[in-house]
């Protein structure tokens, strides 16, 4: 393969979105839009790609640190001069790969066929296309007597018969160096936008007798651009679809795809049951064999061991439950360890914050917590001991291992015979 350099283009306004957050910072399933493009670049090899940023750069460029080398456009002028901008970063390569910030679902097989298509065909560009169903506001790719591609047209500037063309421009090429910044020069301000499309120089090419060729895809849910919150939370849902269907081919059971939402960055393990309405986000664990939900939250920071049972109205954040545990109703567990084969009955709430910060709970194996026990972090229940219904276990008042604590302050009572 030719040496080639990666460039996304992260500096426009997202108008639409009418945000103080730039458009490629949004969240999109836990994680920023852009970080899901650098992402899938780095899946293909490139580890630092040249991120163009202008609007808001401060806060883009403070996402990115070492992740890219990111290049100011002074002006957002467009497309075409947005490229031009990171220019000097790329003269060592051979082609050019060009994205764009707010396309962040393509897919990694779909860059390494653009890029071997660019490669066997020895074209000067080669772009990726997709038909729609609607197609508006995406750019028209028209095509001649022959099929070949002549140009693309924006959709401020088509004609009626133009935007009835379905296959539209996705926003990803692959272009030899040389002529993409030989042929950038001759951009000039489109019509009605009065911006430098890239665009235009698909045609600018072909009219100098350069070879332009094209990839399609089908698969319109990876070729979405995000333009609007209503888009952003399509795509949403469309990293949801992907993710579940990554799971249920790993012997997973989500059991209602539509209303469970499992973060692209949770591990599951096999033979795990996922009930309707449960929401699983980033930095998530959970082992082989659990049963989880209906309505449940595992937020960030949560391992959850085998054969664990989370149940209706749990959410669990920046805690270990080991496995064979049980927390099966209306609990929540904050900053907690839980050991081995515990059982944490149900209304059980760690009071993990002092209003200045958050404190520990920890759990030992085997240990039975009655229903409604308040926690009051830091504290620490020994292993096989027993909270009585509705006790309140104040900070530093630690349950010693079989002890059994009750009342409001908890009392500790005799030691548990056998557990
Ligand atoms: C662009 C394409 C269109 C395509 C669509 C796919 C052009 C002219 N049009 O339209 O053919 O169908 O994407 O989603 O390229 N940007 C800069 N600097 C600028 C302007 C834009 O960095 O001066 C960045 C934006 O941040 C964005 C990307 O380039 O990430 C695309 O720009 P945008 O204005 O969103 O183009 P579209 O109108 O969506
Ligand atoms: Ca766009």
């Amino acid at each position: 393969m030719s040496s080639i350099g990666c460039i996304i283009l992260a500096a426009g306004k997202g108008t639409r979105f009418k945000s103080g957050t730039p458009k490629v910072l949004h969240e999109l399933h836990g994680r920023p839009v852009l970080q899901n493009l650098l992402d899938v670049v780095a899946e293909v090899g490139f580890r630092r790609p040249v991120v163009v940023i202008g609007h808001k750069a401060g806060k883009v460029r403070d996402f990115l640190r070492d992740k890219a080398v990111a290049v100011i456009q002074r002006k957002q002028l467009g497309t075409a001069d947005a490229v031009k901008a990171g220019k000097k970063y790329l003269s060592r390569f051979e082609d050019i790969l060009v994205l764009y910030g707010d396309v962040p679902l393509v897919k990694a097989g779909t860059i390494r066929s653009l890029i071997k298509e660019h490669a066997a065909s020895g074209a000067s560009c080669t772009l990726l296309t997709v038909f729609m169903d609607d197609p508006s506001g995406y750019g028209r790719i028209v095509r001649g007597s022959s099929d070949e591609v002549r140009g693309i047209v924006e959709e401020k500037e088509a004609d009626e018969e133009e935007k009835r063309i379905r296959e539209i421009n996705v926003g990803l090429y692959c272009f030899n160096r040389r002529d993409l910044f030989e042929t950038i020069k001759k951009v000039g301000k489109s019509k009605v936008k009065k911006e430098y499309y890239l665009t235009d120089l698909i045609e600018i090419l072909i009219s100098e007798g350069k070879k332009v060729s094209a990839v399609t895809t089908d698969d319109t849910d990876e070729t979405m651009g995000i333009n609007s919150r209503e888009d952003l939370s399509r795509a949403f849902l469309a990293l949801n679809k992907r993710m579940i269907k990554k799971l249920t081919e790993n012997s997973v059971t989500v059991m209602d795809p539509s209303t469970a939402y499992i973060s692209p960055d949770a591990k599951i393990g096999k033979d795990t049951v996922v009930y309707p309405f449960v929401v699983i986000e980033k930095n998530v664990k959970v082992g082989k064999r659990c049963s989880i939900g209906p309505f449940c939250r595992l937020r960030p920071g949560t391992v959850i061991g085998d054969d664990v049972e989370i149940g209706n109205f749990v959410e669990i954040v920046r805690s270990k439950i080991k496995s064979k545990s049980k927390a099966k109703h209306l609990t929540y567990l904050g900053d907690c360890v839980v050991g081995r084969e515990a059982n944490i009955g149900c209304g059980t709430i760690t009071a993990n914050f002092d209003g200045k910060k958050k404190n520990r709970t920890t759990i030992g194996d085997k240990a039975h917590i009655g229903s409604g026990t308040i926690f009051v972090a830091p504290v620490k229940v020994g292993k096989g001991a027993v909270t009585g219904a509705g006790s309140v276990i104040l900070r530093n008042k630690n349950v010693p291992a079989k002890a059994v604590a009750v009342g409001v302050p908890a009392r500790i009572l005799n030691k548990r015979e056998k557990r």
